[in-house]
């Protein structure tokens, strides 16, 4: 089973403790969907994108990204976000379903968030994703094997 991971982690590098961790303990490639045009899909059998999120969804890169895979690869989602109270993958989801991929699950946890007003209270989620959350992240990615 060969595995990439594409992610995008700007705000805070949060996401980017969630797939290191992963990367830290399993034989899976990473790429940086800010430092990349397109990804060569073909020789993966399966594809995770990550992301903060932003207004809802997963990030812009990472979903245009994701858009341009071929269809029928299984796929896989995780976010963390400033309100852990929604699938932010779900629009990116249904999407990439639509173009018949199939989706294997979504992992989402809170990130420290100082987007725009919450920087003047010191932000949300100080400390986030924290050993648990990080831990619960590499489960997910070991559950999908
Ligand atoms: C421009 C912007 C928009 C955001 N919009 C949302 C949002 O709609 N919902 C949410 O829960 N968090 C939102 N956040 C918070 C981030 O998703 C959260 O801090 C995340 O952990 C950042 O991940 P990163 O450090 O990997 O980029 C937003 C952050 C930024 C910078």
């Amino acid at each position: 089973m060969k595995v990439v991971i594409v992610y995008e982690s700007t705000h805070h590098g949060n996401t980017k403790k969630l797939v290191d961790a992963i990367a830290a303990k399993n034989e899976v490639d990473l790429v940086d969907a800010t430092k990349v045009d397109s990804v060569n899909y073909e020789s993966y059998d399966i594809i995770g994108f990550a992301s903060g999120a932003a207004f809802g969804k997963l990030y812009k890169k990472v979903t245009s990204l994701a858009l341009s895979i071929p269809s029928g690869k299984k796929v896989f989602f995780i976010y963390s976000c400033g309100n852990n109270n929604k699938d932010y993958s779900k629009s990116l989801r249904t999407a990439l379903e639509e173009k018949g991929c199939i989706s294997l699950g979504s992992y989402g946890c809170s990130g420290y968030d100082t987007y725009g007003p919450l920087k003047l209270v010191g932000g949300i989620n100080k400390g986030h994703p924290d050993e648990s959350e990080i831990s619960g992240a590499v489960d997910f990615y070991e559950s999908l094997l």
